[in-house]
């Protein structure tokens, strides 16, 4: 499983890759537009989760507030580890009850004002296409699961 990999591992693996070239990757879903995707993603989600969707740096250590850093959509995040559901629902509503305890406070912006459902779902499919197949596919079983729940 790849959880077992040690984030040190993972950063050294992020370097070694580079750059991302998220227009070799296949496109995981029907829905939503891969280009479209790619420039929602560079206007509304770069500026925290990093133009080569490297997240912040130290992402894993609260800032003096308390708060987190905004964690990488790539390989070394777990944004795969997690449903699609959830990663729309907290695209649209930001990091709030049921997905939060009541309280919690984030950084992480609610676009449910600012993007359509169908452009919440095109930024996902980019950050998604970005992914190396077994992530995808891992991602893919983890929503199929939730699914069933
Ligand atoms: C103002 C900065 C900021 C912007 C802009 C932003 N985010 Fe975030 N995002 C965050 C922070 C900070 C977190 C982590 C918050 C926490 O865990 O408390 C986060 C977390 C997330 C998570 C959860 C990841 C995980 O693995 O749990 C998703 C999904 C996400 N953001 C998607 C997006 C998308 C899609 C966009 C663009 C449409 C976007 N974010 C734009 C700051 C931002």
């Amino acid at each position: 499983m790849m959880e077992d990999l040690k984030p040190k591992a993972l950063v050294l693996v992020a370097a070694a890759v580079g750059v991302i070239s998220p227009t070799v990757a296949a496109q995981t879903s029907e829905s939503g537009n891969f280009a479209q995707g790619r420039a929602l993603y560079q206007t509304h989600c770069a500026s925290c989760h990093g133009k080569n969707l490297e997240g912040q740096a130290d992402w894993q250590i609260r800032l003096p507030n308390g708060r987190l850093p905004a964690p990488p959509h790539d390989r070394t995040g777990h944004t795969w580890h997690h449903p699609d559901e959830h990663l729309f629902r907290i695209t649209k509503f930001g990091i709030v009850p049921p997905l939060a305890p009541e309280g919690y406070e984030s950084d992480m912006p609610a676009f449910g004002d600012v993007l359509s459902d169908d452009e919440i779902w095109s930024a996902l499919n980019f950050i998604k296409s970005t992914w190396p197949d077994r992530f995808q596919r891992r991602q893919q079983d983890v929503t199929r699961r939730a699914k069933k729940q």
